[in-house]
């Protein structure tokens, strides 16, 4: 991407980050894994800040399974709320120093909604359901003051990594498969938006995107997941996507 030069990922171990190194979009992108630039670690982001002179820093770094989060509170509140402090706190100070500005794209959660109702636009109230909701929720309010900030609300799968032999025929989302989002990220970068966006594709339930994918796959309730899980879940999570389809339609 032209106006791209150079691209700190953080994450890219993960899901999601390996799927944008995997689509080749961003050119000069660097991806330490966690060992070498832990988010927890201040001092490690001002040195490689100082050192690399991004222009754009991705963040898909977090913990991100909501019954991980559920039951290591405290980790989950350092990794996603206190990590991402720190990096904002370091972009901000190299801003400051630099007199250079550094975007952020900040991949946050459909889970910041109430998910009862579904359709949900980018100013609806907000209100996390769960731990991890709470988190990203937290984590947006600090990436909002980098000036220059994309924040995503997604939900997002991984066709080979659907293994349940269950699934809901009663939880609504508009996740949307892993391999558009890289591009998707590209639009937005491209349209030079800044702000909260949705990004996700038709509403549907968890049954009918996992069976498509998942032959033998078996309906259930969500009042038995939340039953065997033990914390609440959404509902319907689905996202209205107006704002992103209208940005979408200029590059495809
Ligand atoms: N999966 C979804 O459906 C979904 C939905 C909505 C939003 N999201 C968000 O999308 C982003 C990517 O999700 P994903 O599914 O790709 O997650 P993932 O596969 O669990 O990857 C997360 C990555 O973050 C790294 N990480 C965690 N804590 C870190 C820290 N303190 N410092 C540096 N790196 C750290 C992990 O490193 P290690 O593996 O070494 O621990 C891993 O590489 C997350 O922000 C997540 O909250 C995901």
């Amino acid at each position: 991407m032209s106006n791209v030069k150079n691209v700190l990922l953080m994450g890219g171990g993960g899901n999601l980050g390996s799927e944008i190194i995997k689509s080749k979009i961003f050119k000069n992108i660097y991806a330490p894994s966690k060992n070498t630039l832990n988010l927890l670690n201040q001092k490690k982001i001002r040195k490689i800040l100082e050192t690399k002179k991004f222009n754009l820093v991705i963040n898909c770094a977090s913990l991100a399974r909501m019954e991980y989060c559920e039951k290591n509170i405290g980790k989950a509140i350092e990794n996603n709320i206190k990590g991402t402090f720190n990096l904002v706190k370091e972009i901000l100070n190299y801003e400051q120093k630099y007199k250079k500005k550094i975007k952020i794209i900040h991949i946050s959660s459909d889970a910041v909604y109430p998910s009862t109702r579904g359709n949900y636009k980018e100013g609806s109230s907000l209100g996390p359901y769960n731990v991890y909701g709470w988190t990203k929720l937290a984590s947006e309010f600090l990436i909002k003051m980098v000036e220059h900030h994309v924040i995503i609300r997604t939900r997002f799968y991984k066709k080979n990594l659907i293994k349940y032999k269950f699934s809901a025929s009663d939880i609504y989302t508009s996740q949307i498969e892993i391999e558009h989002l890289p591009r998707y990220i590209s639009y937005l970068i491209k349209d030079n938006y800044n702000g909260i966006v949705n990004v996700g594709s038709k509403r549907k339930s968890d049954f009918k995107i996992y069976k498509n994918i998942k032959k033998n796959l078996k309906s259930f309730k969500r009042k038995d997941l939340i039953k065997r899980l033990k914390f609440n879940i959404a509902r319907d999570s689905s996202l209205n996507l107006s704002k992103f389809n209208k940005i979408k339609s200029r590059y495809e």
